[in-house]
């Protein structure tokens, strides 16, 4: 009776939307606002930008976009499930992208392809948490995801003269 009411207790929290999901939530909608914003105010530059960037920010636009919707909706039903294929492939697909852009260090790889790296090993991780029901190394995974690559990741699109902080000044 006492490891019922204590699983029942921890399933309940699980599903409950905390106070840092809500962070990560109205982060990812500011982004993709300011991300909206600078692709608009640099529509002049589009056609000196090669596919491998337009793959990257598509796949990226698809996994901002769905970030708030997943953390802010229930979880664990038939929804949460197929969005959350949909969101890791968007986030797999993103970081794999990653690896034909180079625009710093001289064409070659450079720190945020470290971030890359770590991205195709916690996708597989997230997936795997989930289809085993391991939720609380699950939603740390997916926390982890959101705050260490997009949000992170996302910020440093903007300064150091990078294409997006260059348009949104523009
Ligand atoms: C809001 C999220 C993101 C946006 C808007 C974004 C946008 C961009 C853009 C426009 C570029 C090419 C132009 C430039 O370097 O200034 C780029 C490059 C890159 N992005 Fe992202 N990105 C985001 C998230 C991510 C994530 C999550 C990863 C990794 C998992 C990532 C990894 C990279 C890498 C490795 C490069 C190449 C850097 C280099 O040239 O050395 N990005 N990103």
């Amino acid at each position: 009776m006492a490891t019922t009411a204590v699983s029942t207790g921890r399933r309940t929290d699980m599903r409950r939307v905390d106070a840092f999901e809500r962070f990560l939530a109205i982060g990812a909608a500011l982004l993709l606002a300011v991300v909206l914003v600078a692709l608009f105010r640099g529509r002049a530059q589009w056609h000196l930008i090669g596919p491998g960037i337009w793959l990257h920010l598509a796949t990226i636009l698809a996994a901002l976009a769905l970030t708030p919707v997943m953390l802010l909706r229930p979880r664990g039903d038939w929804l949460h499930r197929r969005l959350g294929y949909v969101w890791v492939a968007a986030m797999a697909g993103t970081a794999l992208i990653s690896f034909t852009i180079r625009n710093t260090n001289h064409g070659g790889l450079s720190l945020i392809h470290i971030l890359s790296a770590w991205t195709l090993i916690q996708v597989p991780l997230i997936v795997w948490t989930a289809r085993n029901h391991q939720h609380v190394r699950h939603r740390s995974a997916v926390r982890g995801m959101v705050f260490g690559a997009l949000l992170i990741a996302g910020f440093f699109t903007f300064p150091f003269g990078r294409l997006l902080g260059t348009w949104l000044l523009a």
